[in-house]
């Protein structure tokens, strides 16, 4: 007789971002006369940009013709791709990563979520908190994080690093020592970032403890000032102990396109082995490749024409986050992130819950965003805006807000 995964079964609710759409429709059901506004869940919404598109329409001619046609991608990546990204996105920036230590992918949300299989069962993970609830969704799918307490919304086997005001929504060194550290900078969904030195302290914090680090840089293009780094290999030691996770989705808008990659150096070994073997084993056994299309989208963000576009692209929400982020401050709101990162994190006022204020926004200004306390119990009290929105949509949002 068959049993269903128990695993699943301690997931308490629905995915975060499902409940906030689910949410958006009873009540667009309810009030079909009101416009919503969402600046809600991380999605843009600016088309691709005109490189991008050439580049997509010229790789579907190819696939027109017998000689030009593709079948099966390799499973770690298009040669051209891996390359692009090795010059642009480490050589360029002095950070020593080869192309065959990238593996080219359908998503950093599935990336995020599946590298946990390379760990053996009972490793002991440390998260941010708040924190993208992806990483310890997937550790619980896994049956890695213990018991769940309803009281304190955590894990008895998660290691919470709490990310607060009080330490500028950076994470402290744990007191007790993981094995596996899920770092995002700049933050989701804090908006906040740390120092190129502060990201060296657990760089050799790991390699002290041996813990690897899992770096997301999936916002690394919104990074605005100068001492914050853009990738973890510009520390020394990295090579050791971190794996980077980067996403297309919002540097170059392919959220509906699908495209990531992962860096594993080879240098991350236990006993002789290579994590980069068992995260190629694991591509070659359940991956067929992105499709060359979107490979060679992904290729055209590299291009000169598609770096200038992507970097309007990006400065026009940072715009936005500009916006978002005086018009609360005008509004007495308090808040922060929205500098190197396309998230404003915002206080909820009156000592409201997140989802009090959820409501609250929805009903009263028909503004959508996503409560803090859906990504860890210290993110009660907190409310996250997005960047993403079209400018109109943006300066209507945060005026409605002004007014209540
Ligand atoms: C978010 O809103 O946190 C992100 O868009 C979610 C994601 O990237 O999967």
């Amino acid at each position: 007789m068959f049993q269903p995964n128990e695993n699943y079964l301690k997931l308490p609710g629905s995915y975060l971002f499902s409940t906030v759409a689910r949410k958006q429709r009873e009540y667009a059901e309810a009030h079909p006369d009101k416009k919503i506004i969402k600046l809600s869940i991380g999605d843009v919404t600016q088309p691709l940009c005109p490189a991008i598109i050439k580049a997509l329409h010229d790789a579907v001619d190819e696939m027109a013709s017998a000689d030009t046609f593709k079948g099966y991608a390799p499973d770690l990546g298009y040669e051209f791709l891996r390359n692009a990204i090795a010059e642009n996105d480490y050589k360029a920036r002095g950070c020593d990563i080869a192309a065959d230590e990238i593996f080219v992918a359908d998503g950093a949300k599935s990336d995020s979520a599946n590298i946990q299989e390379i760990f053996t069962q009972n490793t002991k993970i440390a998260v941010c908190d708040p924190v993208y609830p992806v990483y310890v969704d997937s550790n619980v799918m896994a049956g890695r994080t213990g018991t769940y307490d309803k009281e304190t919304e955590t894990w008895s086997d998660v290691i919470y690093m709490p990310c607060l005001k009080e330490n500028n929504f950076a994470p402290e060194l744990p007191k007790e020592t993981p094995d596996l550290i899920y770092l995002c900078f700049p933050n989701n969904p804090t908006g906040s970032t740390i120092t190129k030195s502060q990201l060296q302290e657990w760089v050799d914090y790991a390699n002290k403890v041996g813990a690897v680090i899992i770096y997301d840089a999936a916002y690394e293009a919104y990074i605005s000032e100068a001492d914050v780094p853009h990738s973890i290999y510009e520390c020394e030691g990295a090579r050791t102990c971190a794996i980077e996770l980067h996403s297309f989705s919002k540097n170059a808008g392919f959220t509906g396109v699908r495209l990531s990659y992962v860096v594993i150096p080879k240098e991350i070994k236990r006993d002789g082995v290579m994590l980069h073997s068992l995260w190629a084993r694991r591509h070659g056994t359940k991956y067929n490749g992105a499709p060359y299309i979107i490979q060679k989208a992904g290729e055209a963000v590299y291009s000169a024409e598609g770096k200038a576009q992507l970097k309007e692209q990006v400065a026009y929400y940072m715009k936005n986050a500009a916006y978002i982020k005086n018009g609360l401050k005008e509004a007495g709101y308090d808040c922060s992130g929205g500098v190197n990162a396309p998230y404003i994190w915002l206080r909820t006022p009156n000592n409201m819950t997140s989802w009090e204020f959820f409501d609250y926004l929805l009903d009263k200004a028909n503004v959508l965003g996503t409560p803090g306390s859906g990504f860890g119990p210290s993110g009660e009290h907190y409310f996250r805006l997005t960047a993403f929105g079209s400018y109109e949509s943006t300066v209507e949002a945060i005026n409605r807000i002004k007014a209540l």
